[in-house]
């Protein structure tokens, strides 16, 4: 007998579960006393009260036994660690760059890069500064600016490289305020505040092309990078055939440093790195992470915490984990359009992003929608989004307050953590709130700090 081979489209998760970990249903009743409690915010609910918790994708995914084991065999020395040596080797070999400076995350990373380069007066643009971007080049009395390609701004226009920087627009910002005002030029790649989407590398070398020609260091935030690099693969002409790990190298090699958050692509629960070639702004660098960080071999993370980032940035970039990791976020993002909520297509790498300025037209943007339909979604299923809309990005440096370019709510699927059933659920949830759209209402803020206030704001439904 002969048999015939076996074709499926299935994409299996790549890995078996050996350890677990119980997540603990409540009633709706419950759900409505503990958001109360928590002033209306998410933020503040406690992580035992969420059943799934799509808070974010930063920090909450699963380990490998490859990773564990390292950690168990780290070096502690204060100085000079093998561990920091496997990490620097790691990150060289993936970045290119030549100077590695540890840190506990990827806005410490931010924090060092832009006092060090930014100040009063100078501007920063790029595709879309995530949230702690922006708020570290202000907090040095810059301007971040955002300039990605108008499609980037429309969620229902399809276009494979939403992330992309309107090159025109960059040129003509140099053009205006002078390239000595600009001590660098940004590219997030994905796009995370702009909804996930993908950077190409024709982008990526167009920009390059702009830095070098007027002298501007080019850096990348390069928190999802191997998600990016899967797109370009997938998505851009003569990379199908190229590795995940040659496409990453390749984006590297057109930058002049990175700043970086290991929660995400590192596969990490903790830990960054600031990565650069230019020998004197590495010293400075350095000089500032021993007065914020730490001792620059360890720089904010433990050793072992350099040996679990060591291990997962090979474990982000390979095919068999990134073609799972896609197609499961876009397994999410099918469903809900075959409901017929507005989602922004297509879907990215690490969470589906809900379009809730379409789902509920009844809200103005100042009455916060897209936080009414994350707190409803708490409400209905126990699952945990995130508002990415005008509690978030509302607040201007001069106090007052203007409506946020969208109002999206973003589902971050955390890194090898939840199954297809989870998914399952989670899409009845959101569907579940859509029939009931018409019934949502707006919320005000009771009390909010100065910066980063969607973090500890209360508000109060209106
Ligand atoms: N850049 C991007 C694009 C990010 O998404 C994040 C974090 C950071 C920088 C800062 O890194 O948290 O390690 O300090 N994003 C998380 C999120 C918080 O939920 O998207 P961090």
């Amino acid at each position: 007998m002969e048999l015939k081979e076996f074709k499926t489209d299935t994409i299996i998760e790549p890995f078996r579960i050996r350890s677990v970990e119980p997540i603990r249903f409540t009633t709706m009743e419950q759900r409505k006393e503990l958001l109360k409690k928590a002033g209306y915010n998410p933020f503040l609910l406690k992580a035992k009260d969420v059943l799934i918790d799509l808070l974010t994708d930063s920090g909450t995914g699963a380990m490998s036994s490859q990773q564990w084991s390292g950690m168990i065999s780290s070096d502690e020395s204060y100085a000079g660690s093998e561990s920091f040596y496997r990490f620097e080797k790691a990150v060289q070999d993936i970045t290119g760059f030549k100077h590695v400076i540890p840190t506990h995350q990827g806005r410490a990373a931010e924090n060092i890069l832009f006092t060090t380069i930014a100040k009063k007066g100078d501007v920063i643009p790029s595709n879309t500064h995530f949230d702690t971007t922006r708020a570290h080049v202000e907090h040095n009395g810059a301007e971040a600016l955002d300039l990605v390609i108008d499609e980037g701004r429309q969620p229902l226009t399809i276009h494979p490289f939403k992330g992309n920087m309107n090159v025109e627009k960059l040129e003509a910002t140099i053009g205006r305020v002078g390239s000595e005002k600009i001590p660098a030029i940004m590219l997030t790649l994905t796009n995370n505040s702009g909804g996930g989407r993908p950077v190409s590398m024709e982008n990526v070398k167009a920009v390059s092309d702009v830095a070098r020609k007027f002298d501007i260091p080019f850096f990348i935030d390069a928190c999802r990078f191997a998600e990016n690099s899967w797109f370009i693969k997938t998505r851009e002409d003569g990379y199908e055939d190229k590795s995940p790990i040659e496409i990453a190298r390749e984006i590297f090699s057109y930058a002049d440093g990175c700043t970086m958050s290991a929660k995400k692509d590192g596969m990490a629960n903790i830990g960054g790195f600031l990565a650069l070639n230019d020998d004197q702004l590495a010293q400075d660098c350095r000089s500032l992470t021993i007065l914020t960080e730490g001792f620059p071999t360890y720089g904010g993370m433990a050793g072992y915490d350099m040996e679990a980032v060591a291990a997962g940035l090979y474990e982000a970039l390979d095919e068999g984990y990134l073609k799972y990791r896609i197609r499961s976020t876009a397994y999410l993002g099918d469903k809900l359009i075959d409901a017929g909520i507005s989602i922004v297509q297509p879907t990215g790498g690490h969470a589906v992003y809900i379009d809730a300025k379409e789902m509920l037209p009844q809200i103005d943007p100042l009455d916060y929608p897209a936080w009414s339909l994350t707190n409803a979604l708490y409400l209905i299923g126990g699952v945990r989004a995130v508002e990415i809309g005008t509690v978030m990005f509302g607040l201007q440096p001069d106090g007052s307050e203007k409506p946020a370019a969208m109002e999206l709510v973003r589902l971050a699927i955390p890194r090898r953590v939840y199954t297809q059933s989870h998914i399952d659920y989670l899409a009845e949830v959101v569907i579940h709130a859509f029939e009931q759209r018409e019934q949502l209402k707006g919320y005000e803020i009771d009390s909010a700090p100065k910066v980063l206030r969607h973090f500890s704001a209360r508000l109060k439904p209106l």
